[in-house]
C-alpha cells in the first residue's frame, strides 16, 4: 500500500526507488527481482496512458494510432508505435510519427525513465520544448522534425544522443549552449530549416563522432566550422556565412561524400586541396562569390558525380582533368558570367546527363561546342543567355532529351518539324525567343509531353488539331505570339492522360537534384500572379524547388483541387491552358468540358466570340480570364456551379442578358471583373460575395445595378482587404500543409 503511494506522486522517484529495491532483492532472490520490474512496466503503461489522454485532449478529431492504446492490456509492449526493452521490462522507444497531432509538447516523458527513442516527427507540435524532455538523459534517438516548434534550444541534458532531428521547425537562437554540451556520442544532427541564428563555427569541435550535419536554411553568421572534413555529409547551405575556405580545411584524411555550402557569402578561390576528399560525391557550392580557376586537381575525385557551381565567378577556362570523372553525371555552372561561344570542352563530358549553362553571357549558335552530341543527356538547359540564329535541327538526334530549356534568348526562324522526333520529350521551353512561322504539327508527336512552352514569340499560324494528340500535355503556354484562327476542337484532348509519364518518372526514380535551373524553370512555369499558383511561388527557395519540381514530375499534386460543383478537394495534378495575347477568333468549342484536368484557362486578349459555351463549368477552374475578346450571349450560369474559383476576369467583352446570381455561391472568388459588358443588366446582390468587390468590377455597365455603398465605395476598404488576406493566408496554408505532408 505504501509503494503505491509513493508511486503516485512522482513516478521518476517511484521508478528509481523500485529500482533501488530491484538491486538489493537480486542479489537475494531472482523471481522478486522479476515481480519488481513488472511494477516499473506498470508504471511505464500509466504514463503511456497519461500520453494517450493529454494527446486526446488536446485533439479532438483527426486522432493517431495512438487511440488505439488499450488500457486493458496487460503490457504497453504490442501497443502501435511502443518499443520495450528484449526482457519486455521497460519501455524505450515511442514512435508517434505522423499521428495527427497537434498542440504542446507531452511534458512527462522524462517519467519514463528508460526511454531511448523518440519520433514525434511530421506532426503540428508547437509551442517550445519543454524543459522535461531534456531530463530524458537516457535518450539514444530524438526525432522532432516537421513540426512547428519554436522557442530557444536546450537540450543540455540529452547526452547520451547518438540521432538528432530537429529539421523543419522554427527554434530560433544560438546553438553553442546545446553543442559541445550534448557532442559526446552525436553521429548525426539535423538543424536545418530553422530560425537559429549566430555563429556555429566551434560549437562542433568536440563532436568526434559526429558524421552527419545539416545547418541548412538558417540564419548562422560567421565562418565555417574548419572542421567539417572528418564528417561524411555536411551542409550549410542557405545561411548568411561568409569568408574562405582555406586549404588546411580539407585534410588528407577528408571523408566528407557530400558538401552543400551553396546560397551562401563565400567568397575567394576554392583551394585544390578539396581532391583530398577522395569519397566527395556531390560538391554544391553555388550561390556564392567563389573567384578564380576551378581547381584542376578536382579531376582527381574519382567518386564525383554532381558538381554545382553555379552563380559564382569562376573563370572560364574549364580544366580537362574533369573530363577523367566518369560518374560526373550532373554538371551545373550557370550564372558563371561566361561570355562568347560555349566552351568547346563541355562536348567531351560523355557521361553528363545533366548539363546547366543558363544565365551566361554566351553568344553565337550552340552547335560549335558539340554538347548537342552529348550521347546520354537528359537535360540540357541553357536559358537566359544570348544564343541567336535558328534553332539547331542536330536536337531532333537528342533521343535521351528529356528536358529542354532554351528560354530567353534571341533564336529566330521557325521551330523545326523535326522536334516532333523526341518522344521521350517531357519539356519543351523555347519561351522569350524570336521564333516566327507557325507550330509545326509534328509535335503532336511528343506523347510525353508535359510542359510546351512558347510564349513571347512571333509564332503565328492557326494552333494545329495534331497538338491534342499530346495527351501528357498539361502545361501549355502559347500567350503573346501572333497565333490566330479557332482553336480546333481537338485541343481539348491535351493533358487527358499524362499518366504513362508520370508513370514512368515514379519507375526511373533518379530523383534530380536540385540546381539552380530547376527554380529558374519553374517559375517561369508557374503563372505566378495568379492563385494558387502564385502562392507556391512564394514558397519556392532552393530546396522547395527540387521537391516541387520532382513532385511535378511524378503527377503528385502540389495543391487541393475541387472537383465541379463540390467543395470536396482532392489533391490532384492541374494544368493550364494559356492563349492571351494572340488574334484567336471563332467560339470556344464545347469540347472544352472535357479539359477535366486544366484549373486554369487565360484566353484574355484575343478576338474569341461567340456564347461562352456551358461546358466550361465542368472544369476545376480556379482561374478564368477571358478579358479583351467579344464573346457575347448570356454569361453561363453553370460557372457558379465552380466553387473553387478565386479569379474570373470576364471584363471587355459583349455579354447581355440577365447577370447570373449564382456567382454569388462563389465563396472563394477574391478577384472579380465584369466591367466594361455595356449589356449586361439584372442585379447584384448586397449581400455574399458578390458585394464584397470594389466598385472597379462593376464599372461601365449602365444596365447592372450595383448595390449603393458598392458604387460609394472608395478604394482600399478595409474589409475587402481583410477579406483578400484572409484567403490568402487559408491557401498559403492549404499549399504549405500538402508540400509539408507530401515531402
Ligand atoms: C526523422 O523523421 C523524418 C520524418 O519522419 C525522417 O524523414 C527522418 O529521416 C528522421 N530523421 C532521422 C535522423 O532519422
Ligand atoms: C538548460 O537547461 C538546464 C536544465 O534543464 C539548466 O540547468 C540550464 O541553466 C539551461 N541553460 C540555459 C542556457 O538556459
Ligand atoms: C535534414 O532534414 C531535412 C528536412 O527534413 C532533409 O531534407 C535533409 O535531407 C536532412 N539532412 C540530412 C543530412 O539527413
Ligand atoms: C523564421 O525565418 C523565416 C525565414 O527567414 C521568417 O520568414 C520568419 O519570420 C522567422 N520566424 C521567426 C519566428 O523569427
Ligand atoms: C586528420 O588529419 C589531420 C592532419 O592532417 C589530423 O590533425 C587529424 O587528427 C586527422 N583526423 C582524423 C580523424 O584522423
Ligand atoms: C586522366 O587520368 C589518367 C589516368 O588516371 C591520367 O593519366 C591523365 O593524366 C588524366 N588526365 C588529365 C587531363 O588529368
Ligand atoms: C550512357 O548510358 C548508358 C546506359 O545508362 C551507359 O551504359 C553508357 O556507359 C553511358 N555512356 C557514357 C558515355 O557514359
Ligand atoms: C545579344 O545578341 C544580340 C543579337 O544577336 C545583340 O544585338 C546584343 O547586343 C547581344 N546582347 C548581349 C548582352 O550580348
Ligand atoms: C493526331 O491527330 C490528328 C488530327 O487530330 C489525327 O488525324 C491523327 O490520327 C492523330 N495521330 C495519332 C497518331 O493519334
Ligand atoms: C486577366 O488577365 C489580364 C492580362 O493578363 C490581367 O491584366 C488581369 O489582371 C487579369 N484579371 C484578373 C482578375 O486577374
Ligand atoms: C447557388 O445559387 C443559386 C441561385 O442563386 C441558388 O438557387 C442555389 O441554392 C445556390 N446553391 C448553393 C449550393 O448555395
Ligand atoms: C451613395 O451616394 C449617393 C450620392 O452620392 C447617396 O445619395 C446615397 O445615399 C449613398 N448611399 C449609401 C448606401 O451610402
Amino acid at each position: 500500500m505504501k509503494k503505491k503511494k509513493i508511486m503516485s506522486e512522482d513516478p521518476a522517484v517511484a521508478c528509481s526507488f523500485t529500482l533501488f529495491i530491484f538491486l538489493i532483492l537480486t542479489t537475494v532472490l531472482l523471481f522478486t527481482g522479476i515481480i519488481v520490474a513488472g511494477d516499473c512496466l506498470d508504471r511505464d503503461k500509466e504514463v503511456l496512458l497519461n500520453l494517450k489522454s493529454f494527446l486526446e485532449e488536446k485533439n479532438r478529431v483527426n486522432r493517431g494510432r495512438y487511440s488505439e492504446w488499450n488500457a486493458d492490456n496487460s503490457t504497453p509492449c504490442q501497443w502501435h508505435g511502443i518499443s520495450c526493452s528484449p526482457e519486455g521490462q521497460r519501455v524505450i522507444g515511442i514512435d508517434l510519427s505522423d499521428n495527427y497531432i497537434s498542440g504542446e509538447m507531452f511534458n512527462s516523458f522524462s517519467a519514463l525513465t528508460e526511454l531511448q527513442e523518440l519520433d514525434l516527427s511530421r506532426n503540428t507540435i508547437g509551442g517550445a520544448i519543454p524543459d522535461d524532455l531534456n531530463r530524458c538523459s537516457s535518450l539514444v534517438y530524438l526525432n522532432l522534425s516537421h513540426n512547428i516548434l519554436e522557442g530557444e534550444l536546450n537540450l543540455t541534458g540529452l547526452n547520451s544522443l547518438e540521432k538528432l532531428d530537429l529539421s523543419m521547425n522554427r527554434i530560433h537562437g544560438e546553438i553553442k549552449v546545446n553543442f559541445p554540451a550534448i557532442c559526446r556520442r552525436l553521429i548525426v544532427a539535423n538543424l536545418s530549416t530553422n530560425n537559429f541564428t549566430g555563429r556555429m563555427d566551434s560549437c562542433f569541435d568536440e563532436c568526434w563522432n559526429l558524421q552527419y550535419l545539416d545547418l541548412s536554411s538558417n540564419d548562422f553568421v560567421g565562418n565555417i566550422w574548419n572542421g567539417f572534413a572528418r564528417l561524411v555529409a555536411y551542409s550549410v547551405s542557405e545561411n548568411f556565412v561568409s569568408g574562405t575556405l582555406s586549404r588546411s580545411m580539407f585534410t588528407s584524411n577528408c571523408s566528407l561524400r557530400i558538401l552543400d555550402i551553396s546560397e551562401n557569402n563565400f567568397q575567394g578561390e576554392l583551394p585544390g586541396e578539396i581532391s583530398n576528399c577522395e569519397n566527395l560525391a556531390i560538391l554544391n557550392i553555388e550561390g556564392n562569390k567563389f573567384i578564380g580557376p576551378i581547381p584542376s586537381e578536382m579531376g582527381t575525385i574519382s567518386t564525383l558525380k554532381g558538381l554545382f557551381l553555379g552563380n559564382n565567378c569562376f573563370c572560364r577556362l574549364i580544366p580537362e582533368s574533369l573530363l577523367n570523372l566518369t560518374k560526373l553525371t550532373f554538371l551545373d555552372l550557370s550564372k558563371n558570367n561566361f561570355g562568347g561561344e560555349i566552351q568547346e570542352i563541355f562536348g567531351r563530358f560523355k557521361q553528363l546527363r545533366f548539363l546547366a549553362l543558363d544565365g551566361n553571357l554566351y553568344t553565337g549558335g550552340i552547335g560549335s561546342s558539340g554538347i548537342l552530341k552529348l550521347p546520354n543527356i537528359s537535360r540540357l538547359s541553357l536559358s537566359c543567355n544570348n544564343f541567336s540564329g535558328p534553332l539547331p535541327l542536330i536536337i531532333s538526334q537528342m533521343h535521351s532529351l528529356n528536358f529542354l530549356m532554351l528560354a530567353y534568348n534571341q533564336f529566330t526562324g521557325g521551330m523545326p518539324p523535326e522536334y516532333g522526333n523526341l518522344p521521350q520529350l517531357q519539356a519543351l521551353d523555347l519561351s522569350f525567343n524570336r521564333l516566327s512561322g507557325s507550330i509545326p504539327p509534328a509535335l503532336g508527336k511528343l506523347s510525353s509531353l508535359l510542359w510546351l512552352m512558347l510564349a513571347n514569340n512571333s509564332l503565328s499560324g492557326e494552333i494545329p488539331p495534331e497538338i491534342g494528340n499530346c495527351t501528357s500535355l498539361l502545361w501549355l503556354n502559347l500567350a503573346n505570339n501572333q497565333l490566330s484562327g479557332r482553336i480546333p476542337p481537338e485541343l481539348a484532348k491535351i493533358g487527358s492522360n499524362a499518366t504513362p509519364t508520370f508513370e514512368s518518372n515514379r519507375l526511373r526514380n533518379d530523383s534530380m537534384i536540385a540546381g539552380s535551373g530547376e527554380c529558374l524553370a519553374i517559375k517561369r512555369w508557374i503563372p505566378a500572379d495568379y492563385p494558387p499558383f502564385s502562392f507556391v511561388y512564394t514558397i519556392l527557395t532552393r530546396k522547395t524547388c527540387g521537391h516541387i519540381w520532382d513532385r511535378l514530375l511524378k503527377g503528385s499534386g502540389l495543391f487541393p483541387m475541387c472537383t465541379p460543383g463540390s467543395m470536396v478537394r482532392t489533391l490532384h495534378i492541374s494544368g493550364y491552358l494559356q492563349l492571351s495575347g494572340n488574334q484567336f477568333s471563332g467560339e470556344i468549342p464545347s469540347d472544352i468540358g472535357m479539359m477535366r484536368n486544366f484549373s486554369m484557362l487565360h484566353l484574355g486578349f484575343n478576338d474569341f466570340n461567340g456564347k461562352l459555351p456551358a461546358q466550361i463549368g465542368q472544369l476545376p477552374l480556379v482561374v478564368l480570364n477571358i478579358t479583351q475578346n467579344k464573346f457575347s450571349g448570356e454569361i453561363p450560369a453553370e460557372i457558379g456551379n465552380l466553387k473553387c474559383l478565386r479569379n474570373l476576369d470576364l471584363s471587355y467583352n459583349n455579354f447581355s442578358g440577365i447577370f447570373p446570381t449564382s456567382f454569388n455561391n462563389l465563396t472563394e472568388l477574391t478577384k472579380f471583373n465584369i466591367s466594361y459588358n455595356p449589356l449586361i443588366s439584372g442585379v447584384i446582390p448586397s449581400t455574399g460575395q458578390l458585394a464584397t468587390f470594389e466598385k472597379e468590377s462593376y464599372l461601365g455597365n449602365p444596365l447592372l445595378d450595383v448595390p449603393d455603398f458598392i458604387d460609394n465605395r472608395t478604394d482600399n476598404l478595409p474589409n475587402h482587404n481583410q477579406r483578400q488576406k484572409k484567403s490568402t493566408k487559408l491557401a498559403v496554408l492549404v499549399v504549405l500543409l500538402a508540400l509539408t505532408l507530401a515531402f
